[in-house]
């Protein structure tokens, strides 16, 4: 992260994220959700627990960190990060309370209805704080810059389509069909938003970590093409479905695209990790290999997802959001966490004392354990889904909860600098979640 400077609240968005990560996986396990049970009110409420606390604010916290690096120009309004952060805390928690409140919770409704805005607000102060960046003339050749813009172009239609199921279950005068809006809900979600924004921070994050070149080949051009595509597609589906008509064809004609997408992307990063100068794998892109391997896997299953539903259905919306989004973003917060840490800690004392390298302060023993043991719950958690067994589907939870706990202990860890002996330990550390805002000129140590 040459010459970039350090977002006071980039630690702050993470350590929600894990909690509700945490919550999500408790809840689940509690609630004793299955194959087959994902129209229960507590299952919406786990979903968004985990699809909106944990991995969006997750992507939101890593954008609002590395705009400024894919851009290398800074955010104009960096004080908005924690009305954000806060914003979309508040708002998921109140989607998820309402959707208990479909349950006959009265209480809860009003909790409904206010969420949309609520989130709506955490989101606008995002866009607004990463826009003016992006959307720079010298930046907008970057493939990387368009998938972001391509992204938030994705949350709108995201959040279009969840207010709009809202006010329908929340039983408003305006009402849209659900049986059309869910799978365009599913795909602005999981794909405009989430992935695309995952496929423009990995083009840097790879070539960072594996010392590669980031000159973007004839894949990435494709890639930012295809993306522009599909989201065409995703719009017009919505505009269709809002009208009343049947958006079906367009939903399926956009599985085409979106394979052909995740293929060159994949292509790309195999070519990326060809020409790379580290020949050692560290765990964060040791383990990001399986979340590749996620991502082809749910891009498979997308098209029989959409033409059967039903557990197709369940196991590639498990497979992109728990094997491919969250293997990718586990694997990687701890590498993240650990640079931001040493960047915050030893940066300073740097010429003045010995100062240990950045991999010192995590243990890749532990790292590699909880993400070994995330992936084979992953993987069984899909199959559990495909075959319909519950069982096999708690198994996986249990694993899943496990894997993030010792994840989010190696987190810790890595603030307080347990791995380190106490003499190599700077006598105060820095808050857990806060790091102290450093306009720090740093290489990629
Ligand atoms: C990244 C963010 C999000 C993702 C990936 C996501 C994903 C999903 C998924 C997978 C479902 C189906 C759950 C199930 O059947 O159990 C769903 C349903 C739903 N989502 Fe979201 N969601 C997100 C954000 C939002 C937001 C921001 C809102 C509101 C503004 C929202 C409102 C809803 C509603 C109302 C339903 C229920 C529809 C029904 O009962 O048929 N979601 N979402």
């Amino acid at each position: 992260m040459p010459g970039k400077s350090l977002s006071p609240w980039t630690l702050g968005w993470f350590g929600s994220a894990v909690i509700f990560l945490l919550l999500a996986l408790v809840l689940a396990f509690v609630c004793d959700l299955g194959p087959g049970d994902w129209a229960r009110p507590q299952a919406l409420a786990v979903v968004h627990l985990f699809t909106l606390g944990w991995l969006a604010q997750v992507m939101l916290g890593a954008l609002v960190q590395f705009v400024p690096v894919l851009t290398a120009y800074p955010l104009p309004r960096p004080a908005l990060a924690l009305p954000a952060l806060l914003a979309t805390g508040a708002g998921t928690l109140a989607l998820s309370a309402g959707f208990l409140g479909l349950d006959g919770h009265t209480g809860m409704q009003v909790l409904f209805r206010i969420a949309p805005l609520v989130l709506g607000c955490g989101f606008a102060l995002v866009a607004v704080m990463i826009l003016p960046s992006l959307a720079r003339k010298a930046n907008l050749h970057l493939i990387e810059v368009r998938m972001v813009l391509i992204a938030l172009a994705g949350l709108a239609g995201l959040w279009t389509t969840g207010g709009a199921m809202v006010l329908t279950l929340g039983g408003a005068s305006l009402t849209v069909d659900l049986a059309q809006m869910l799978p365009l809900h599913m795909l602005f979600g999981i794909g405009a938003f989430l992935s695309f924004a995952a496929f423009g921070v990995s083009y840097k994050l790879f070539a960072m970590f594996l010392l590669a070149p980031e000159t973007a080949g004839w894949q990435r051009r494709w890639v930012g093409g295809l993306a522009a595509v599909c989201a065409v597609l995703m719009l017009a589906a919505l505009a269709v479905a809002l009208s009343g008509a049947f958006a079906a064809p367009i939903r399926l004609a956009l599985s085409l695209p979106a394979l052909a997408l995740c293929g060159l992307y994949l292509d790309d990063i195999r070519r990326l990790w060809r020409n790379r100068r580290r020949p050692a794998l560290e765990p964060n892109m040791a383990w990001s290999r399986v979340a590749l391997v996620f991502l082809g896997l749910s891009a498979a299953l997308l098209p029989l997802a959409q033409w059967q539903g039903g557990r197709m259905a369940e196991a590639a919306v498990f497979a992109a959001l728990v094997g491919w989004l969250s293997t990718l973003t586990l694997s990687q917060l701890i590498r993240i966490t650990s640079f931001l840490t040493w960047i915050q800690v030893f940066a300073p004392l740097i010429g003045r004392r010995k100062v240990p390298v950045v991999q010192q302060i995590s243990d890749r023993v532990t790292a590699s354990r909880a993400l070994a043991l995330w992936s084979a719950s992953t993987g069984l958690g899909v199959a559990s889904l495909l075959f319909g067994s519950h069982i096999a589907f708690r198994l996986a939870l249990a694993g899943l909860f496990l894997a993030a706990a010792a994840i989010a202990r190696e987190l810790v860890a890595i603030r307080k600098l347990w791995h380190l002996p106490v003499a190599d330990r700077p006598p105060c550390l820095p808050p857990i979640i806060r790091p102290s805002v450093h306009p720090l000129s740093v290489a990629e140590p």
